[in-house]
């Protein structure tokens, strides 16, 4: 037996097959014993094996951790900051820099992912050489790795740098209320100038929380309708004793269990 008889080698697309082979008459493997086997049905079987542990695996993964759903988009709230899925996360971060950014978003939006993916596309094409090894294609491998490099980076700074509180706050399912607009508590809600930030069904928006279901006390929001907290200004409530009494019996029931 010379040296490579009958060898195939079937993942590298640039070495042809022999064709002496007839189409539908299965190799003879006996004689590669434990090197080689039958694609239908051994090879398919293992596969699909793997892949049933895979499948299980996700299945038990998201009845652990359900997806974190937010609340129905809102195309008119222009204040929602939205975050692409993780594998997005890099491409999202380039158009943050102030020069893939504005007058030059073209630059980020454009010219270097266009670059990227344009250069793997054509290095089949431009890179011909017969070389496998990592070490001999010196111009190849820098390349992917600069491009690792710079994915792993993107990804780790927009994770870092995303105000993940607000996300959190702006994407939070609210329980669903009907507000009373008739109560003595809206009319002071509104008489008050509350309304401007905490928007007409209480909802929030540009910055301020929503009111439903905070889960605080009448004297509490008392206190903050007062004297204010973090981003609310001071002496945003101007009215009387009682009017705060409604005021707050009334954000206080709002969505409470
Ligand atoms: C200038 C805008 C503005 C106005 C007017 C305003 N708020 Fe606020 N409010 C905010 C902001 C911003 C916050 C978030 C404060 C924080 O981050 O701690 C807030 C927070 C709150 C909270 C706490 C919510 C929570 O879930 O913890 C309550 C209660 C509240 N406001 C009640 C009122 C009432 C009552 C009025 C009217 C008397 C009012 N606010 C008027 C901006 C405003």
């Amino acid at each position: 037996m010379h040296r490579g008889k009958g060898m195939k080698f079937v993942g590298d697309s640039r070495v042809l097959a022999p064709s002496e082979r007839k189409p539908n008459i299965p190799k003879d493997y006996s004689e590669y014993p434990g090197k080689t086997e039958a694609f239908w049905p051994n090879f398919l079987l293992k596969e699909w094996m793997v892949g049933a542990v895979f499948l299980v695996g996700y299945l038990c993964l998201t009845i652990a951790h359900p997806s974190p759903l937010e609340r129905i988009a809102d195309p008119t709230d222009t204040g929602y900051i939205p975050l692409p899925d993780w594998y997005f996360l890099f491409l999202y971060q380039l158009l943050k820099y102030s020069y893939a950014s504005g007058p030059y978003t073209v630059i980020g939006a454009m010219i270097i992912p266009g670059l990227a993916f344009g250069g793997l596309l054509l290095a089949p094409f431009i890179d011909r050489g017969p070389e496998r090894r990592p070490s001999k294609r010196p111009l190849a491998t820098s390349f992917m790795l600069l491009a690792l490099v710079a994915i792993v980076f993107l990804t780790w700074q927009s994770v870092a740098t995303h105000d993940w509180k607000k996300a959190e706050e702006q994407g939070k399912i609210l329980p669903k209320v009907v507000i009373d607009k008739n109560s003595d508590g809206y009319k002071v809600f509104k008489g008050q100038s509350c309304i401007n930030c905490h928007g007409e069904n209480l909802q929030g928006g540009a910055g301020a929380p929503s009111l439903i279901g905070t889960g605080l006390k009448p004297e509490q929001i008392a206190q903050i309708a007062q004297h204010g907290r973090n981003k609310m200004p001071p002496g945003m409530f101007k009215g009387t004793p009682d009017q705060l009494k409604k005021l707050t019996e009334f954000i206080s029931g709002l969505g409470a269990k």
